[in-house]
């Protein structure tokens, strides 16, 4: 099982089925904390949940990537994944939440690293994307905590209840990526039970 420490408190984990109550109830309880910026927050039950257990799955045996559970001390507190890669132009994206109360403490950011470095310097892609709605300061934050390029305005991309929102674009790529961990305490060593690059 792909596992990978952050630092001694917290790590990333790949999801089991057996996850799903517990990462049902971190939703559940920061439901409108989240929905303000994840549409499938708002409705989200545990079947749904146990669903996205299983579709990560799936998309790590097709080789499209990976959904992580955020782990603090035993206890899922968020998820950071890859939407899917396009291994065709070398390109994914990824996307995080934490639950509000484990937000403040450099997760997401130290998590995020850890991912475009598997993307960029495991898996050899090209570009790493992040798309973070507009007004989502913190989201925004870690972006560019990582050193990726402001590109442009997707107008309205996204229908979060009833309002359809804008997404900054955010990207990453290869020839930019500083490649040494030094400093991040993170790193993915190898990727036990990640997909392989395509050549
Ligand atoms: C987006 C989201 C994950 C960001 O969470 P976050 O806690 O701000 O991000 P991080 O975990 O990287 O922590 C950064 C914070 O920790 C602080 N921090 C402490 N130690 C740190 C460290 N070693 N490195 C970086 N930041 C550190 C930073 O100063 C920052 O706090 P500040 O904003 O008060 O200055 C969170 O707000 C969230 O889940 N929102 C709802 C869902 C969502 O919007 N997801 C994104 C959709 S695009």
């Amino acid at each position: 099982m792909l596992s990978l420490a952050l630092d001694d408190h917290r790590r990333l984990r790949l999801f089991e089925e057996r996850d799903a109550a517990e990462l049902y109830a971190l939703v559940a309880a920061n439901r409108e904390f989240l929905a303000r910026w994840m549409p499938w927050a708002q409705g989200q039950t545990q079947e749904n949940t146990l669903e996205f257990i299983r579709s990560g799955r799936r998309q790590l045996a097709d080789n499209q990537g990976l959904q992580t559970a955020i782990v603090q001390d035993s206890a899922i507190v968020g998820s950071i994944g890859y939407h899917r890669i396009d291994w065709d132009h070398r390109s994914t994206s990824i996307g995080y939440w934490l639950g509000e109360s484990a937000q403040g403490h450099g997760t997401v950011t130290r998590a995020a690293w850890a991912l475009v470095d598997h993307a960029l310097s495991v898996w050899k892609l090209n570009r790493v994307e992040i798309q973070a709605g507009v007004g989502n300061d913190r989201s925004r934050a870690v972006a560019l905590r990582l050193g990726f390029t402001e590109e442009g305005v997707l107008r309205q991309i996204e229908r979060v209840g009833e309002r359809f929102v804008d997404h900054t674009v955010f990207s990453m790529l290869a020839q930019d990526w500083p490649a040494s961990p030094s400093g991040s305490g993170a790193h993915v060593p190898g990727a036990v039970g990640s997909p392989a690059p395509r050549s």
